[in-house]
């Protein structure tokens, strides 16, 4: 069973923001194996590296869209990505001044707040999208698996 199991309640919108999920929950299942398996710090250093790129990016793809369908609440959920995006740079300087168990911690913290931020934040935009009806996609229109 891997460390980060995708679930079908993971599900936001068949489409781009699923994929980013599915690679950021691959790269949290990547960091947690060379971590618990003692790779050299330069593979954690990269996985590291590419998670906390990814999921900047990924956060402000959503960002994007959000302010595309004007949904209502993008300020708070840019609040709690800012935060999240900041707590994070926190963790991987600590890395980077040599607290290699900060690697470890951090998949955990990936992990805890990914399935939460897909459970709560992004299924907050899955239902105004359903409420908004048609002329709102998220990309919906391939919603079948
Ligand atoms: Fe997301």
């Amino acid at each position: 069973m891997a460390y980060f199991e995708w679930a079908d309640d993971l599900v936001i919108d068949n489409g781009p923001i699923d994929k980013d999920h599915r690679q950021l929950v691959d790269l949290v299942n990547e960091l947690h194996t060379a971590t618990s398996q003692g790779r050299g710090q330069d593979v954690v250093a990269r996985i590291l590296d590419e998670l906390i790129r990814y999921t900047v990016e990924h956060l402000q793809r959503e960002e994007q869209l959000m302010a595309s369908l004007n949904f209502p609440n993008l300020v708070q959920h840019k609040q709690g990505h800012d935060k999240f995006i900041e707590d994070l740079h926190g963790l991987h300087k600590k890395y980077a001044a040599g607290s290699f168990t900060v690697a470890s911690q951090l998949s955990t913290v990936l992990r805890d707040w990914l399935s939460l931020h897909i459970r709560r934040s992004d299924k907050e935009i899955l239902s105004f999208v359903k409420k908004s009806g048609p002329k709102s996609n998220l990309g919906l229109a391939h919603s079948k698996k």
